[in-house]
């Protein structure tokens, strides 16, 4: 994406999430309010976009509509990154140096997470989204750690009959996301004691969330700076603009 776009130093929601989601629908939908035909995306696309109405972003809730400083507090960037598995690099080098990130939208396909292919894919993709936050925050240098970037899991088809619940969303990523955790400590483990002979490579900066044998939980990203929320809606309907309030909302309450 264009650099001296990115310098405007508006705050910036990171879009990411498997392709197919529906970033790219609800970047254009957020830009310009109607629903548009969309191609899976092979670069990065940034927009600058207002909050819609009634949306009233959380820095401004004792303002008036019409206050220049309201105004100007409503103004965004959206980074909507390729979801294709040889494109993240886009959404996770934005993610290294997430200047102005004031939130990530991580988009699903709802129904997709009821299958096995789709819910891995997703829970891959999130974990390491969300061990990069998390190294992010244990390798900050000030005492008063980075700024804390929240997590939206914008659970999208809601439209569609065999889409599963925000609930059972949530759940079903978290206990994937375990999978993902264990698969990946024991995959470091083999490596490593082929390496050295021994077992005792540094594995606690990869382990994601809290240690132990339980489970994993969205919660316990709390405690590195990331609240993570999941809310369902759907970009389209048909051929028509669908219900994404509960999204617009989330990104206000962090604007
Ligand atoms: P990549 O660019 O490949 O990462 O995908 P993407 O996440 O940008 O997906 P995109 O926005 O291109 O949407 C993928 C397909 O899902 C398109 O055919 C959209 O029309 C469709 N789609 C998006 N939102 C909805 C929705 O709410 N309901 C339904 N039924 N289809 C949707
Ligand atoms: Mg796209």
């Amino acid at each position: 994406y264009r650099k001296a776009a990115a310098s405007t130093g508006l705050p910036t929601f990171l879009l990411a999430g498997p392709s197919g989601g529906g970033k790219t629908a609800f970047t254009t939908l957020t830009e310009r309010g109607t629903v548009v035909t969309t191609h899976t995306s092979i670069a990065p696309l940034q927009i600058e976009a207002l909050l819609p109405d009634p949306h009233v972003p959380a820095s401004s809730h004792y303002r008036s509509p019409g206050d220049p400083a309201f105004e100007r507090s409503r103004r965004f960037i959206i980074i909507d990154t390729p979801g294709h598995g040889k494109l993240r690099n886009y959404a996770t080098s934005a993610l290294a140096a997430p200047k102005n990130v004031c939130g990530i939208v991580f988009v699903v396909d709802a129904a997709a997470i009821d299958e096995e292919a789709g819910l891995n894919e997703a829970a891959e993709y999130l974990h390491d989204v969300l061990l990069s936050l998390q190294k992010r925050h244990t390798n900050a240098k000030t005492s008063k750690g980075p700024k804390d970037i929240p997590v939206l899991i914008a659970a999208n088809k809601m439209d569609l009959f065999t889409a599963l619940p925000a609930s059972a969303i949530k759940s079903k990523l978290e206990k994937a996301i375990g999978a993902v955790r264990n698969n990946r400590a024991k995959a470091l483990r083999d490596a490593g004691s082929k390496l050295t002979g021994e077992d005792d490579v540094d594995e606690e900066k990869e382990w994601l969330g809290e240690g132990g044998e339980g489970s994993f939980e969205f919660d316990q990203m709390r405690q590195v700076g990331t609240n993570i929320d999941v809310v369902g809606g759907n970009v389209s309907q048909g051929k028509n603009v669908g219900d994404v309030a509960g999204w617009w909302a989330w990104m206000g309450e962090h604007l």
